[in-house]
């Protein structure tokens, strides 16, 4: 008798188990989907007070303006953002005080690290793309500290080089 009450009760166990890993398998998709959302959502411009925060204070760490000054020359950003009439590449005079108004909630900083590296995440309303975008395989992370160390420095002053 008790025995055939536990064959009888056997199978239940199983399909518990059965739910269970269904459950588990819909919970791991949702996972993963999230995932793929939030990868593909950064790229198409949601934003955070966290984007590239990482970054940047590891790029600013021991950053020097006048090594910055250095490598706008270097690069040759100031063809495009100095010598130019701002007509065709906004000018850096300002720079470092407007920033911060750029693409909110981005701090001056992460604006200026995106704008330098990712330069097709956003566009100076009146611009076009033109800006070349391999400065992330050119420019050393430590290099891009030192050009937005710089570049926030630019505030009021017109450029000194
Ligand atoms: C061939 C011209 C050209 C060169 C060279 C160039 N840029 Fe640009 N840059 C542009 C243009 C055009 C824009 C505006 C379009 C945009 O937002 O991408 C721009 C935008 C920017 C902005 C945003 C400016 C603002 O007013 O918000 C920053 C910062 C910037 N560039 C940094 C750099 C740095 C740093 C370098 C060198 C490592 C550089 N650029 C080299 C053309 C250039």
């Amino acid at each position: 008798m008790t025995d055939e009450f536990q064959a009888a009760r056997r199978p239940r166990p199983k399909s518990a188990l059965a739910i269970v890993a269904v459950v588990l398998i819909a919970f791991v998709l949702l996972i993963a989907y999230m995932l793929v959302e939030n990868s593909s959502g950064a790229s198409s411009g949601s934003l955070s007070e966290d984007s590239y925060a990482a970054e940047v204070a590891a790029a600013l760490e021991g950053a020097d303006a006048d090594t910055g000054a250095g490598l706008i020359n270097e690069y040759e950003c100031y063809t495009c953002h100095v010598l130019g009439d701002g007509s065709q590449s906004p000018l850096f005079d300002g720079i470092g005080k407007y920033a911060a108004e750029r693409r909110p909630p981005l701090s001056a900083a992460q604006y200026l690290y995106e704008a330098t590296i990712f330069p097709g995440a956003f566009i100076v309303e009146g611009y076009s793309d033109s800006m070349p975008n391999n400065y992330d395989e050119r420019l050393s992370e430590q290099e891009v500290g030192h050009i937005i160390a710089y570049l926030l420095t630019l505030t009021e002053e017109p450029p000194t080089y």
